[in-house]
């Protein structure tokens, strides 16, 4: 049974403080979990519980970590680790909001990741072995190679230009791929003559002029590091809309000039015309767009895989109302926008159910563990997105995903698993 749980104040890869959470159980066994944390959040996101005042710039998480201390802790002692969903239902109950106000969504979820550890470990098994049993494939990733919008200081207003690979072969097999485009960008990226400092998701961040400047970028560096767009790596990106939809005129402001819905749709198809190997658009339209976003889909769902992030936040109330709605043909997962282990798992079932993909997530503020990674394969989702091959609190979930390759030994199993109806040539 879980004897005790415990958390403390550590730091991202931002510098801003985050939850660390141990749980304890009766044999001694330690499950331990980081959580991490957002820059382009969603309004309906889980609330993660920040102290405000002077301290660590109002960002100190300890009052989370009290809550885990002192309600959490009484309420877990002599529960079943086993028992997941009944662990995250405890918390959820004793939280009592409908969005984890009160002990806060980072509390809650660093406990509910160290639960799920600990009765890995007690069980003598790896992470993804205990939640997800057996068939498990490996995921197609997902790389943030050039950073704009939230999560860098340059010009561009598309948040994230990702580079995959499409091949059906191995993880290890691709990830190489990735690197070595990614080492051929920031050549192609110093050639143009703008500077290499990264982003906060490991990816570069020039002071491009434009999106189409980023995406031709990414078109060159597939090339000239020897590979056939489309064939061999794909483009996807993260337009992260919300963040350059004007509230006021209903219209997106971006990158200089104002574009009304359909235009926005047009300029998007006006990319996927001139560099067809990009496969996947997340975030098209801000996340109160619904009506613009399910229209987008209707067009263009066939065409490119339409990845619903900010609007529906991991939350399986809100997967559900867009599955009717007919929005988007993917959805973006992320632990702590829901904030409990198994609520994810709902989200996920409910996704693939309705015949969408699911990609998971890291945040853009990321600490060293590799939860996500072993999730990814538990849940045999399609799709991880983890940012750059660079940077230890990105590649460590890929090197979790070398790792776990190996004790597979699934070689060669892994492909791009999107909708049926999207086609890519
Ligand atoms: P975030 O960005 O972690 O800053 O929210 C990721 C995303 O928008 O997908
Ligand atoms: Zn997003």
């Amino acid at each position: 049974f879980i004897d005790s749980v415990k958390a403390r104040e550590i730091f991202d890869s931002r510098g801003n403080p985050t939850v660390e959470a141990d749980v304890i159980l009766s044999d001694g066994t330690l499950g331990r979990a980081e959580v991490p944390s957002g820059a382009s959040t969603g309004e309906k996101e889980a609330v993660e519980l920040r102290d405000g005042g002077q301290r660590l710039q109002g960002k100190g998480v300890s009052q989370a970590v009290n809550n885990v201390n002192t309600e959490i802790n009484k309420a877990l002692h002599g529960e079943d680790p086993f028992n997941q969903a009944h662990v995250d239902q405890v918390m959820i109950d004793l939280d009592g909001t409908p969005n984890k106000a009160r002990l806060g969504a980072n509390a809650i979820l660093g406990v509910s990741m160290a639960v799920a550890r600990a009765a890995a470990k007690a069980t003598q098994q790896p992470l993804y072995r205990y939640l997800g049993g057996t068939d498990l494939e490996l995921p197609q990733t997902f790389h943030n190679v050039i950073n704009g919008g939230e999560h860098a200081d340059n010009g561009i207003d598309i948040q994230e230009f990702m580079i995959t690979p499409v091949e059906r072969t191995s993880f290890r097999d691709g990830f190489e791929k990735i690197a070595n485009t990614y080492h051929t960008l920031k050549k192609v990226i110093e050639k143009a003559g703008y500077t290499t400092g990264l982003g906060d998701e490991g990816g570069f961040a020039p002071d491009l002029k434009s999106s189409t400047e980023a995406l031709q970028m990414l078109h060159d560096a597939i090339v000239k590091a020897g590979y056939t767009p489309g064939k061999e790596i794909a483009i996807a990106f993260d337009a992260a809309a919300s963040y350059f939809y004007n509230r006021e005129t209903k219209n997106y402001d971006f990158e200089g000039k104002t574009y009304t819905p359909a235009e926005l749709g047009e300029y998007y198809i006006g990319l996927l015309d001139k560099f067809p190997e990009i496969i996947s658009i997340e975030d098209p339209y801000g996340e109160e767009d619904w009506d613009n976003f399910a229209e987008f889909t209707k067009k263009y769902g066939h065409r490119v895989q339409i990845v619903a992030d900010d609007p529906v936040c991991t939350n399986p109330k809100l997967i559900r109302e867009a599955i009717e709605k007919g929005m988007a043909n993917s959805i973006l997962i992320k632990l702590n926008q829901i904030g409990t282990v198994t609520e994810t798992l709902e989200a996920i079932r409910l996704a693939r159910k309705n015949g969408y993909t699911t990609m998971i997530s890291h945040r853009s503020g990321e600490t060293g563990d590799t939860f996500v990674a072993d999730f990814t394969v538990a849940t045999n989702s399609a799709e991880l997105k983890s940012g750059a091959p660079a940077r230890s609190e990105r590649v460590e979930k890929y090197n979790q995903l070398l790792r776990i390759e190996e004790e597979l030994g699934v070689d060669g199993t892994r492909l791009a698993h999107f909708p049926d109806n999207v086609k890519f040539d």
